[in-house]
């Protein structure tokens, strides 16, 4: 195999970097390519198409970090050690992924401190697509610990800087990262692939007043004095690793979990989320062992760009689905469920998030049929099942199929409810042939085969071959399988999951429609959010006003408490001219940062005559975005930019 050297492996390196780290020849060491040759090495150097690092002669095993948090400059100044298993003779370079980093001095050997061992050279390529930028580090000899000096940028992707004024209690700044997808690097120098994992220490220093957690050893009890350690034993990817600073306090739900928030959210975040203790202990039951000590939740301000985020010991949590009667808890079921299917078996590129998203789906539905019974089990399905509907509706083909060709795209550009939807169902058809318990055996057996591994769609369809294939062949069809993968839709004759409690809310829908029935008539005192949800979902595109004014009369829509319900009433709102509703629907887009609800509101305001308007709320806004809210909503309000 020709010597690797990816510096010289695109013609815009080659123009950018000429100095320094491949200038050792060697025997392998292919010639430069002369000007106007194109170099054929590809820049991808291992299966994942978004990291440019080296993982096939360099595997990070153990990461170091000490990090300052500097809020007047809204830079984390940090210095990363980065101890690395050495792939056969390694290489002359080692090669990481990075994003706006300033990277002031790099040094080889030694133990890690800042300073020793002997410093390096190193050299940044341009950033030409959404991977940012290899970091290029020349390595000496048998070297294998890099130390890296560096400063984030400002506006570094994966990172958000918040105003006092946009926390919960107005007087300290706040700051989270948020890594998943390819953000890691824009906070720390590593190999930011999913496929592969390392333990990492870390030493957070802070203003006094303010706290710090991370996907780590939190210690609640630990001393206020702004300097915080961490310690992560189990191995995780990079997309995982994620820091909060904030004025937090810690209250406890049960023996292992807990919430940690500001004091104003406290005690409603922990009384939302009680049942957290008694969803971890019915998935340990069925699927296998929490691995990973303990389980807390951190809520986020509200500006947060998800509704969760998995990372491990410390889910990352959207405050909008606090609607004081638990009908949004489905999202902490699935941000858990992550521990075993995500956290533990991990897609090994973005390709193969389905087997992160989708496992997690089925797995979310089954834990709110543990705790919450059979009638919200379905009801959660259908709901999601309908998401699905809308976005096979809504996008290509080749968008729909569970392994994404997603090489050349930035993964956050293709994300949609196809890995989650269409995974989750798939899941449950097979559930369905083989059987529910047949079904969890496989699920558990895969949990604990491929625990702290990272996997590829082709890794689970091999061993689909010489499990449930092998056990439960006469009931599965391989070809189908297959079709469900890497075909668009849905394969004719797929479950359509459906609730009885719906057929009531179709009928009361359609008689209110038709004009039999008002609005204050309608026997919905006992209904669910899930039964509201579905109520206004599955209204037609237009309604009059006199019918709008009648809906919001009867149930107060406008005002609802219920960030959901107000989203999709905001949505019917929008598409009809409701006036009422708009002073509600600007504080929704300017207090909300969750895309989830941004991104069709946004849309909608486009879709209906509404585009100057949408850039003015959008503008006002923006101050208080997360960077990649901001990203992915002015591509929608400026769509010639
Ligand atoms: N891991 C995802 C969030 C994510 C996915 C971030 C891909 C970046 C790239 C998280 O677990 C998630 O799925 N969140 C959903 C929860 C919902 C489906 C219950 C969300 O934020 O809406
Ligand atoms: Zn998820």
């Amino acid at each position: 195999m020709p010597h690797y050297c990816p510096r010289f492996s695109s013609i815009v390196l080659l123009a950018s970097v000429l100095i320094a780290s491949c200038s050792r020849s060697g025997p392998e060491t292919p010639a430069v390519p002369a000007a106007g040759e194109t170099a054929t090495t590809d820049v991808m150097a291992n299966d994942d198409w978004h990291s440019y690092a080296n993982t096939d002669e360099y595997r990070l095993d153990h990461l170091e970090l000490d990090l300052s948090v500097d809020f007047a400059d809204k830079v984390i100044a940090g210095v990363a050690t980065l101890r690395l298993d050495v792939i056969g003779n390694g290489s002359e370079d080692l090669v990481l992924d990075t994003r706006d980093l300033l990277i002031e001095k790099v040094h080889v050997g030694g133990n890690g401190e800042v300073g020793a061992g002997n410093e390096t050279r190193f050299s940044l390529g341009d950033a030409s697509d959404s991977r940012g930028q290899p970091l290029t580090i020349a390595m000496p000899g048998d070297a294998d610990t890099v130390t890296i000096r560096y400063r984030t940028s400002p506006s570094a992707s994966g990172v958000q800087w918040l105003e006092p004024q946009q926390t919960a209690g107005k007087r300290h700044p706040f700051l989270f990262t948020q890594a998943q997808a390819i953000h890691a690097r824009s906070f720390v120098p590593l190999q930011d692939t999913p496929g592969v994992r390392f333990t990492y220490n870390a030493t957070v220093r802070t203003p006094v007043e303010l706290r710090a957690v991370m996907s780590a050893n939190n210690d609640p009890d630990a001393e206020q004095n702004g300097v915080y350690s961490f310690s992560m034993p189990q191995r995780i990817p990079s997309y995982l690793l994620a820091l909060a600073v904030g004025d937090l306090e810690f209250k406890p739900m049960g023996p292992r979990t807990g919430v940690y928030a500001e004091r104003e959210i406290l005690d409603a975040a922990a009384a939302e989320f009680a049942d957290t203790e008694a969803m971890l202990e019915t998935t340990e039951e069925v699927y296998g062992p929490y691995r990973w000590d303990r389980y807390d939740l951190l809520i986020l301000p509200p500006s947060f760009p998800f509704g969760g985020m998995e990372n491990p010991r410390l889910s990352f949590i959207t405050p909008t689905v606090i609607a004081g009667d638990k009908s949004l808890v489905a999202l902490i079921a699935h941000e858990l469920a992550h521990s075993w299917s995500g956290n533990l078996v991990t897609n090994s590129s973005w390709r193969d998030l389905w087997l992160n998203e989708g496992f997690t789906t089925y797995l979310t539905n089954r834990i709110m049929q543990f705790v919450y019974g059979d009638n919200r089990y379905r009801m959660e399905m259908a709901l999601g099942f309908a998401d699905l509907q809308a976005d096979l509706a809504k996008l290509d083909g080749e968008d729909q199929l569970l392994a994404q060709d997603v090489e050349g795209r930035d993964p956050d550009e293709a994300f949609s409810n196809i890995p989650y939807e269409k995974g989750s169902l798939f899941l449950y058809e097979l559930e369905q042939k083989v059987g529910r318990d047949a079904f969890d055996e496989f699920l558990l057996d895969y949990f604990n085969r491929f625990a702290f591994q990272s996997i590829s769609t082709e890794r689970f369809l091999d061993h689909l071959d010489q499990t449930l294939l092998k056990t439960h062949g006469e009931d599965l069809d391989e070809a189908r399988i297959r079709q469900w993968i890497f075909q668009p839709g849905v394969p004719a004759g797929a479950p359509r999951p459906e609730s009885d409690a719906f057929q009531v809310v179709d009928a009361a829908r359609a008689s209110w429609l038709d004009g039999s029935l008002p609005a204050d008539r309608l026997d919905s005192a006992d209904w669910t959010y899930h039964q509201w949800k579905h109520f206004l979902d599955g209204m037609p595109e237009a309604l009059s006003a006199a019918q709008l004014t009648e809906l919001d009369a009867a149930f107060d829509l406008t005002e609802s408490t219920n960030n959901e319900i107000a989203f999709s009433w905001l949505r019917i709102a929008v598409r009809n001219d409701y006036e009422p509703a708009y002073p509600r629907l600007e504080s929704f887009l300017t207090s909300i940062g969750r895309n989830k609800f941004l991104r069709p509101l946004y849309q909608d305001l486009m879709d209906n005559g509404k585009a100057a308007w949408a850039a003015e709320i959008f503008e006002s806004a923006r101050p208080g975005y997360h960077p990649l809210t901001v990203k992915r909503n002015s591509q929608i309000v400026y769509p010639d930019r």
